[in-house]
């Protein structure tokens, strides 16, 4: 099939970008949309011209870093799917095809469709994490939890960071993210110490690096690749919450 791309081109944050439109031909519908954009920039180089720059690591919709706005919809137009894992079947031939970088005061632009999510891992920093003596390796069963809470925690777990939410979202805000961390370890035994604490110190950290807030627009579920539930953010604002009490 033949496509036309109009694609994002900005050199630095310091430099306003534009839309500059390409041509992609005979793409083959078994490509991923990340190998289309290979192809196409193979054909850039050999011109020498720049290629477009674009985030990706394991293509496999675990690492989180490819990061498109397709038409509009952080990671295109399949729903619960990577961009990386997004095929070009799912496109005909002929479509016009606008492709650019997540959009968010917290996700500056690096260059093209390159945004930096740094944000994501200071907020990280302040808390997503257990702090144990690990010692040896403990017994996978010494510590009983109930299958609903593993399976809730689990759910939580699926976030791989790609910041869909925070691109989906009118106000930019990073809830579902900072909510599917919290649940995730407010869930297990091991997670209950340091439960409020890494509320409070998140969500501060999520306000310094300037997100906005949650107004229940849901959107940030709907584009989430995981289908992270909404009920994180409730999660989460209740630890908030309690924290504020004690
Ligand atoms: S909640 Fe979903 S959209 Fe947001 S960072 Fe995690 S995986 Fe990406
Ligand atoms: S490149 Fe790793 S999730 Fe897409």
């Amino acid at each position: 099939m033949n496509l036309t791309l109009h694609i994002w081109r900005q050199k630095n944050s310091d430099t306003p970008g534009k839309m500059e439109i390409y041509q992609a031909t005979n793409v083959d519908e078994h490509m991923s949309f990340l190998e289309m954009l290979d192809v196409v920039n193979e054909e850039l180089i050999g011109k020498g011209e720049e290629p477009v720059a674009f985030d990706h690591d394991c293509r496999e919709g675990i690492c989180g870093m490819c990061s498109l706005v397709i038409d509009g919809r952080p990671h295109g137009p399949e729903a619960g799917t990577t961009t990386c894992q997004l095929h070009m079947r799912k496109f005909k031939d002929g479509d016009i095809i606008h492709i650019e970088p997540f959009r968010a005061k917290a996700f500056p632009v690096v260059k093209d469709l390159v945004v930096d999510r740094s944000s994501f891992d200071r907020i990280i920093q302040k808390g997503g994490y257990v702090s144990v003596n690990t010692g040896g390796t403990p017994d996978a069963n010494a510590i009983p939890i109930a299958k609903e809470k593993a399976d809730l925690a689990m759910d939580a777990a699926a976030c791989i960071g790609c910041g869909a939410c925070v691109a989906a979202c009118p106000n930019a805000a990073a809830m579902l993210f900072v909510g599917a961390k919290t649940s995730q370890l407010a869930q297990l035994p091991q997670g209950q110490p340091e439960r409020l604490a890494r509320a409070s110190n998140m969500v501060a950290q999520m306000d310094n690096e300037k997100f906005g807030n949650c107004t229940n627009a849901y959107e940030c579920s709907a584009a989430c690749p995981k289908e992270i539930p909404i009920r994180v953010i409730a999660d989460l604002n209740r630890d908030y919450i309690r924290s504020s009490l004690t």
